[in-house]
This record gives C-alpha cells, structure tokens and sequence, in this order.
C-alpha cells in the first residue's frame, strides 16, 4: 500500500490528516464520555461513581476484551440523567471533532442502555438532538443519528424501542446493532431491522469485530445493511472480501478500538491494508474514543504511520467515508469538493 507520494520523505502527510475534511461514520455517543465530564455530571446529579478521580477512571481502561470494555461503558452511563446531559455528552463530543476536522458524523446511541435505567427516550433523543444542532450551528458539522439496538437483550426489545422512538424517527437516518458479538447472533433482529427499513431508515450492524468473516456474512444475509461496522476479520475469508468489494458494502474501521480490546495485537497486524486492497470501502472511525486513546485524528495517524499508507490511501480512506454516508447527494458533492480542495489529484471522488 505504498503509493507515490509516501515515496517522497519530506510530505507532510500529518499535514494531509490534519487538513482533511473528514466524515465519522463508527462512534458511540455514550463512547465519548471523558472522565472528567463523567464526574461533573456525576456531581450534579448525586451518582457514586465505582471510581475516586479521574486518573482513577482513566487508569481502568485496560480492557482484556470487548466485553471488559462494555462493563465498564454501561456503568459510566449511570451518570447521563437529563436531557441536558446528553446535550452536553454530544456538544462535548463534537467540540473534540471540530478539532479534527470532522465536517459529517453519524453518531450511534444507545436508547436501550439509558431506558433500562428509567430515563425517557425523549430526554435521551431530545438531548441529543440539541446537541447536534448546536454543534451545527456552532461548527458547520452536519449529522445523521444512528439508534442502535442492544443485541445481549431479547429481540423484542429492541422492536418495543423502535416503537418507543417513532415520534421521533424521521429526525433518526438508520438503525444499527451493537454491544456483545459473540454468542448474540444477528438473525433474530432480521424482522426489527426489516421494521425499520420499511419506515424508510437505512441500517448498520456491528459484525466482525471478535466474531469471524462468517458473521459478516450472516449479517448481510439477514438485516439489509448498507455498511458493516468494524468487519475487520472480513479479511480472514476472501469470498467474503469479495462480496464486500463487488456490493459496495462500506466497513467502519476503528483502529484503536481494535488495538485496546485486543482484536490485534499491534496496529502493524491491522488487516485494514488488505481489504482496501482487495477493493473494499474501508474508513477510519473512533468508536469510544474517551475509552481507546484517541479520536479520529489520532485513528487516522495511527494507521497510516503502521501500515506504511500514503497521501493517495489516505484520500481513498476519507473519499470512502464521504461516499459511504448517509448525506444528502448536495452534502456529499460539497464534502467531495472540500477534499479535492485539501487532498488535490490523490482524492478520487466517485
Ligand atoms: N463493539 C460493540 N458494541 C459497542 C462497542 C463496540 O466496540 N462500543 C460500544 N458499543
Ligand atoms: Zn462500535
């Protein structure tokens, strides 16, 4: 994956990261709670936290494997109460994104992690959704919210939380499917996910993360998806890389989500390179970047330094993000004109 500009040793290839305009397709909102929000809304709101400080908090996120990460991801939930909270978890989040550049998201949450507490779905959304205004107003950063269902509980409640979302799902753009994989397959959610495609909402799912190429298979089968979320291990079985490729099937990968649930062992064993070699619609997300050491900049520069990519495979990997969006064709064609601007001939839009 070395392309001609890598060749030339004074590019500035951070330069390039920095400047580019980039899309988010693969975070959690609840991903992005930094400690010491976590105890300022834990102050205002009476909650104990299983933590004393936040170098505390921080020094805990050494996860053996995804389901290490989680428990520790539901548990910091307990601080998100009002409406306002969950406007301050996504303005916090897009202040950060702003930083890097990030110009559309498309944001996972979780209705289910916070209705099972006794929160309202309408604070949850509503928050949420202010958030994302005030973040378009205050950094021109356009959204498409994604509600994802919890695959560890029944299939039933998922569909009971579709139904509690209706007021407000012509305001939500897709549903996804996150939390434990292995042992949670998807084709009990295949009916929730018709459900919603039928209301006119696009669909997501997370596969391939810890469980094999099959699954990514299995999902596409059942759930109607547009992208796959991670689906790194895709790369484990060429049929079904080349059914990703020949589908135009987008992946949202999260390099150092990876790194620190152990799904590689370094960066350098990342098979990102090999999939976008065998022509697949690979991008570059953050997924709970308060928990992974680094936001998309840092996902970005990561890679790019371990995997030897150069200018030309950066601007593959955002065009891929672009394309891979639920954005308007307008947005689309402005955001692939931004790029063009940034990353000049390496930027090829469709
Ligand atoms: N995988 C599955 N579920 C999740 C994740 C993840 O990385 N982050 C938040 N929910
Ligand atoms: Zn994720």
């Amino acid at each position: 994956m070395l392309s001609d500009a890598h060749t030339k040793p004074d590019f500035d290839l951070d330069g390039l990261i920095d400047r580019l305009p980039k899309v988010e397709l693969h975070v959690h909102l609840e991903g992005t709670l930094e400690p010491e929000l976590a105890f300022r809304l834990a102050a205002r709101n009476g909650v104990v936290l299983p933590f004393t400080t936040v170098d505390e908090m921080r020094a805990r996120y050494d996860f053996a494997d995804l389901q290490a990460f989680l428990d520790i991801y539901y548990a910091a939930c307990s601080v998100l109460v009002t409406r306002e909270d969950f406007r301050e978890l996504t303005l916090d989040y897009l202040r950060r994104a702003d930083a890097d550049h990030v110009r559309h998201v498309e944001p996972f949450f979780d209705p289910q992690t916070h209705t099972d507490r006794g929160i309202s779905i309408g604070d949850v959304i509503g928050g949420i959704l202010d958030g994302l205004a005030d973040g378009e107003r205050e950094f021109g950063i356009t959204s498409g919210l994604i509600l994802s269902f919890l695959r560890h509980l029944p299939a039933e409640a998922a569909s009971a939380t579709l139904a509690d979302a209706e007021p407000w799902l012509d305001r939500i753009v897709a549903v996804g499917l996150d939390s434990s994989e292995v042992g949670y397959p998807p084709e009990p959610f295949a009916a929730v996910f018709a459900a919603a495609r039928a209301r006119g909402l696009r669909a997501v799912a997370h596969a391939g993360e810890e469980a094999d190429a099959s699954l990514v298979a299995r999902t596409l089968d059942c759930l109607g998806v547009s992208r796959i979320d991670h689906g790194v291990r895709a790369a484990d079985d060429p049929a079904v890389m080349r059914r990703l490729a020949e589908d135009g099937v987008t992946l949202t990968a999260c390099p150092l989500s990876n790194l620190r649930l152990r799904v590689v062992p370094a960066l350098a064993r990342s098979t990102i390179g090999t999939l976008l070699g065998a022509g697949v619609a690979v991008t570059i997300n953050s997924d709970d970047p308060a928990y992974f050491g680094g936001y998309i900049g840092e996902n970005y520069r990561r890679i790019v330094a371990a995997l030897g990519f150069g200018a030309a495979d950066v601007a593959r990997l955002a065009t891929n993000a672009i394309n891979g969006s639920f954005a308007s064709a307008d947005r689309k064609r402005e955001l692939l004109a931004e790029l063009a601007g940034v990353a000049g001939g390496a930027a090829g839009a469709e």
